[in-house]
């Protein structure tokens, strides 16, 4: 084990609020698994954790949305996505749960050790409070309208329109999610993490790895331009990791009702589950082996969504801590979209992943997902593409070269892979492909391109398959035997090759087709490096042949394709017929709606969603900004009598003065601005 290389990965720990989706698989989990069990192939010593992340907000807004307990809500979810990530073949040595009692007192020792070095600044503030239902409203427990772009649905830590990160105070006109409360500002004493203190370690760090992905490293420069802030780590809530009365004691504060912050316990998971794993292994300290020791690589995957976290957050905690790796690499996805619109949970727009798997093998979803992984950009998960590349790739190329090599060995050879004679050319350069192939997706998975690694695998299954064509078997086997036998050999022994290579990507076909071949054990107790070996000696049986992927009919996929296609209709329908609260005429009156001609349009400079606008509101003048820019030229909405809100409170966006709203449709992401159907004058009243 001494000189192993040793690795130390984690994939995001879900929130236990709700089943998992596509695009979460595609983002955190498929990719940290590929690598975990490519490097288990490469003889790594390997670690590999996840758990569910059972604090926060959202899994409390839940657990009171259904008159249920917020434990009720982290046991049910964090059981089905355990299940989830089982079926599909997630190999995590460990996975735990943030409710455990090792990952509260593992987060307590760590802020406790962090207050004992004087890292934290406590400052007392006010904060808003729900009077009626006497509790602090912490993130998304205020909602009220967004500063930035006018959203009035935004949450207390983020407005869901515009993306914008927000705090409680920031919102205009907030209101408590629990009661609908106008809240008060009450004052409490929080902990804060001083990132600026960090700031020039944590850019000496990242400096020092050019070779992270550059959307990675483009996020992390923006944080540090804008420059780090204090960030409060404490919360007054009454779920989470109770902050330590020993610390809140020494500050003179109250402790009850007050907890760690869900993203300071969360990334401690980690660790935690990590302790957890070496307890189970009957070696309590095991875990240190893999946090503490310089010689461990930290690897963390996740979603983009998580990158400040996980890139200067956790990082900046560990430092303070002092007894700690860095990351090596977070390789963070960028996002997934389902059929060209983004996924959206609480409109029931996704695909979960419990739901494919009761219908589908686990090994094709892997396999669309390593094929098209968002890893410098979005991309598109669609039914059609999940059919073509089962059908054309994992059936047709990979299944069809199984295929035909068993049904020629059984037929010709009574099921025993036939002798190797003297080889050819074509043979030659079948063994060379692959011996190359095992170095180059070796490669590519050890730069985490998970696409071009998945690209790779299967050109090794396509050249075989042309092996298989050019050396015409059919033809040699009466014509020159010796020559065919070696045909068949070859054959056999890329079988066995690509079943190891493939069983990063195709868990579940690469066991099925080592059970085929009749090898003692699994692919998965093989090694990377004796891919290349010509392992099969002649003489040895296979098993009987089965189909390792049969195709996906078009009548299944259309169900599909219809099924998403009524969840986005059906669902939204739901949501709005859920959702609507009633509003009194006099309410509605209140709003001023009014024609406006647009004089003017330009774009904002570093806001690629904005358009400045200038427009005649009558004989007023006035100055807009609207989310326009990636719908509209400014130049076509020039001229154009639109719909305005006159009588919103004026806002400063991006630095630029707002004076009113301007109305649009949104149709499948898109905007569509609002004109009267017959031409009418600026100012006048929409009735
Ligand atoms: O975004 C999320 O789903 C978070 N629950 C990820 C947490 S990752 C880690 F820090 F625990
Ligand atoms: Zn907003």
């Amino acid at each position: 084990m001494a000189d192993q290389e040793r690795y130390m990965i984690t994939s995001a720990l879900p929130y236990a609020n709700g089943p998992i989706h596509l695009g979460h698989l595609a983002g955190a989990y498929l990719p940290g698994d590929i690598f975990a069990r490519y490097c288990r192939l490469k003889q790594r010593d390997v670690v590999y954790i996840c758990g569910s992340d059972e604090h926060g907000v959202p899994i409390m807004l839940r657990a009171r949305a259904e008159g249920i307990s917020p434990q009720e809500v982290v046991d049910r979810y964090h059981a089905m996505i355990k299940e989830s990530f089982e079926k599909v073949g997630m190999s995590f040595d460990y996975y735990g749960r943030t409710s455990s009692p090792v990952h509260h007192q593992t987060s307590r020792d760590f802020f406790e050790h962090l207050a004992e070095k004087d890292i934290f600044v406590r400052k007392t503030d006010k904060q808003l409070y729900d009077p009626e239902a006497g509790m602090f409203l912490a993130d998304r427990f205020v909602r009220g309208t967004c500063p930035k772009c006018g959203y009035e649905d935004a949450y207390g830590d983020q407005c869901e329109r515009c993306g914008t990160s927000l705090s409680p105070a920031d919102l205009i006109n907030p209101r408590s999610a629990i009661t609908n409360a106008r809240p008060v500002e009450k004052e409490t004493t929080h902990w804060y993490l001083p990132l600026a203190d960090f700031q020039p370690k944590l850019e000496a760090w990242i400096n020092a790895h050019p070779e992270w992905r550059p959307n990675v490293l483009g996020q992390i420069q923006s944080w540090f331009r804008d420059g780090l802030k204090d960030r409060a780590v404490t919360r007054d809530l009454p779920w989470g990791v109770a902050l330590p009365e020993a610390v809140a004691r020494a500050a003179g504060v109250d402790a009850s009702g007050k907890v760690l912050y869900v993203w300071f316990d969360a990334p401690i998971g980690y660790i935690s589950a990590t302790r957890e794993w070496a307890a189970q292994q009957g070696d309590p300290d095991l875990w240190k082996r893999y946090w503490q020791d310089p010689q461990s690589k930290l690897v963390h995957f996740i979603g983009k969504d998580n990158i400040v976290f996980h890139c200067l957050i956790f990082p900046a905690m560990l430092m303070a801590h002092g007894d700690y790796v860095l990351p090596l690499n977070v390789p963070s996805n960028e996002f997934l979209n389902l059929e060209g619109n983004k996924f959206s949970t609480s409109r029931n727009y996704a695909v979960w992943l419990n739901e494919y798997l009761e219908k589908f093998d686990p090994d094709s979803l892997r396999y669309t997902l390593a094929s098209n992984m968002p890893e410098t950009r979005d991309a598109d998960f669609s039914w059609n593409d999940f059919q073509a590349r089962h059908n054309n790739e994992l059936a047709d190329i990979l299944g069809n070269f199984v295929n035909r090599t068993f049904t020629f060995i059984s037929k010709y050879y009574d099921g025993a892979v036939p002798a190797r004679g003297a080889l050819d050319a074509l043979d030659q350069e079948m063994i060379e492909q692959i011996a190359r192939a095992a170095v180059e997706v070796g490669e590519q998975l050890d730069a985490f391109r998970f696409k071009e690694a998945t690209r790779r695998f299967m050109d090794l299954a396509r050249f075989a398959n042309k092996y298989f064509n050019d050396q015409e078997p059919w033809k040699t086997r009466k014509s020159a035997p010796e020559k065919c036998a070696t045909t068949l050999n070859l054959c056999a022994q890329a079988a066995r090759s690509l079943a190891v290579l493939m069983s990063p990507f195709l868990p579940f076909g690469a066991r099925k087709l080592w059970q085929m071949l009749q090898l003692s054990g699994t692919p998965e107790a093989a090694t990377w490096e004796g891919i290349a070996d010509l392992q099969l000696p002649a003489g040895h049986r296979l098993g009987k042949l089965e189909i390792l992927y049969s195709k996906i009919d078009d009548a299944v996929i259309a169900e599909e394709v219809q099924r998403l296609k009524q969840a986005l209709s059906g669902a939204n329908g739901a949501a709005e017929a859920a959702e609507v609260e009633h509003i009194s005429i006099d309410e509605f009156k209140k709003i001023q709606l009014k024609t406006a001609r647009v004089i003017a349009a330009e774009a904002i400079p570093k806001a690629k969603k904005l358009l400045k606008l200038q427009i005649e509101l009558g004989t007023e003048k006035r100055q807009l900004v609207a989310g326009l820019a990636e719908h509209y030229r400014p130049e076509d909405l020039v001229g154009k009598t639109v719909i305005v809100v006159a009588n919103l409170q004026p806002a400063v966006i991006r630095g630029v003065e707002s004076q009113g709203m301007l109305l649009a449709v949104e149709d499948g992401g898109k905007l569509i601005v609002i004109t009267p159907e017959q031409p009418a004058a600026s100012g006048k009243p929409v009735a």
